[in-house]
């Protein structure tokens, strides 16, 4: 059955006619739809791969991977739909996915057969087109027939009428839990436990498995990077609007947002327009303040494609075209700590050196400043650490179809993990000075630089993919000056 609407029509202010002699009328007399000869996604023999890849890790194990269904923000109105991140890492399908579609691997000999279960669009005989606000073609659009999903994807496509748990094989059997709530009950009613550590088990090897990204991936990156530089610019130009309106915030947060609906789906997260002492609120995303000469304009954003893989840069701007002398010392810093963490990222090293390479940097910048009450080597030692006080966040995280990509990848493969060709993460140094801040001098405070370049692995060392975007003081004055 489908996975039920989460806006359901409502009865009380519907005004959709029910005479017969209506419905009879709004059945009849449309020509058959246009039907462009579909073609297979270029990407799809790689996806498949990605599918016999799963199949080796759980033989015997049946397998569903829901994309999940809409999500209501109030009564009938929802918000935006976005298939689950390992629904489109294995079917290869992205913002366009028919909500509520599932993966289905049954065990096959040593592999599983794949099927893909997706709502048809709905026949002119029916009620649903006109009827239905939360589904019907004439309210939302038309959803993709059966035999043009199945030749996109190179996926055996039924309906999903015909889903059932019924004649599965469920004993042992995985499924992503966070996709569905409803299917996850479903299927651990039936399995009579509770345990969820096959569910785990199957989100945990998802997850590793997108730590290295293939060819296309990588390309899908790089074009999310090239449009979020094209944003930055947006940003830059809008600058003049934002600079003394109230919320000039808002004036930067939408300038990137209309770049990333023009060239993308959305944002892949929600955009951090920080100026002036809201650069030290990490995920500042209420981003209500103003911009106001002499402040640094923190800008944290990343467009997310219509394949669902996204960019994640920071920036740090002076609202006035220069920085001061002490907001260049402190982005010199950030750009240095940066810098030496880009230095050690080669095949063979470990992800968390990274974030160590960069707070040596940042602990002896803020030592050599006498911010710190013991010695360097003290602050460096696990047990002191107070450098961390100007800089609470990790160093990197991996970037894919999420931001915060693979998740659920085991310490193992992620902290401690070897870097491979073909790995992106970012490199996201920063330095806050918390407007209160009585460990610096006065004119310190209130001053938050973030640097952050998404870096991809390659065979030899690494690759800056955010390195044509403007980075250090002098270029990004250059930049606001042209
Ligand atoms: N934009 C969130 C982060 O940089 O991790
Ligand atoms: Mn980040
Ligand atoms: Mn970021």
């Amino acid at each position: 059955m489908a996975e039920p609407s989460s806006s359901e029509p409502r009865e009380n202010r519907s005004t959709t006619p029910i005479s017969e002699a209506f419905r009879g009328f709004i059945q009849t007399g449309w020509s058959a739809p246009d039907s462009p000869t579909p073609h297979p996604l270029e990407h799809a023999p790689r996806v498949a791969q990605r599918r016999e890849k799963l199949s080796a890790e759980f033989p015997g194990v049946t397998l569903i991977i829901p994309a999940g269904s809409t999500r209501v923000r109030s009564n009938d109105t929802d918000y935006p739909y976005r298939p689950h991140t390992a629904f489109a890492y294995l079917t290869g399908w992205g913002s366009g996915t028919t909500p509520g579609s599932i993966v289905l691997g049954t065990p096959h000999g040593d592999a599983h057969q794949w099927q893909l279960f997706v709502l048809p669009p709905a026949p002119r005989t029916s009620d649903e087109f006109y009827a239905n606000p939360a589904l019907g073609e004439f309210w939302t659009g038309r959803r993709p027939g059966l035999q043009d999903v199945g030749i996109w994807l190179g996926l055996d496509t039924r309906d999903l009428a015909d889903w059932s748990l019924t004649d599965l094989d469920l004993e042992s059997s995985a499924i992503i839990a966070d996709a569905s709530e409803r299917l996850t009950r479903e299927l651990r009613d039936r399995r009579g436990t509770e345990d969820s550590s096959a569910d785990d088990r199957l989100a945990e090897v998802i997850s590793e498995m997108r730590l290295v990204k293939d060819d296309y991936e990588i390309a899908e990156l790089q074009e999310a990077v090239a449009g979020t530089h094209r944003g930055f610019q947006d940003i830059i130009d809008a600058l003049p609007t934002a600079i003394g309106h109230p919320r000039g915030e808002r004036i930067v947060e939408g300038a990137f947002h209309a770049r990333a609906r023009l060239e993308g789906n959305d944002v892949g997260y929600g955009t951090i327009a920080a100026s002036g002492s809201h650069a030290c609120i990490l995920h500042w995303v209420t981003n209500d303040g103003p911009v106001s000469p002499g402040d640094l304009l923190l800008v944290d954003a990343g467009v997310e494609r219509d394949s669902l893989y996204t960019a994640d840069i920071t920036r740090t701007l002076p609202v006035s075209g220069t920085f001061t002398q002490t907001q260049r010392l402190v982005y010199d810093a950030v750009v240095e700590a940066a810098d030496a963490a880009f230095q050690i990222v080669k095949p063979g090293a470990i992800f968390r050196e990274i974030h160590q390479a960069a707070m040596a940097v940042i602990a002896a910048k803020v030592s050599a400043w006498g911010f710190l009450p013991v010695s360097l080597d003290e602050a460096l030692a696990p047990e002191g650490q107070h450098h961390r006080r100007y800089m609470i966040h990790g160093t990197s995280h991996h970037l894919g179809l999420d931001v915060h990509d693979c998740a659920q990848a085991r310490r193992e493969m992620y902290l401690e993990g070897v870097l491979e060709p073909g790995m992106v993460f970012t490199i996201e140094p920063g330095l806050y000075f918390q407007p209160d801040d009585e460990s610096v001098p006065p004119e310190w405070r209130g001053i938050g630089v973030r640097l952050e370049d998404n870096i991809l692995v390659t065979e030899t060392g690494a690759l800056n993919l955010s390195a044509a975007i403007p980075r250090t003081a002098s270029e990004i004055e250059a930049w606001l000056r042209a």
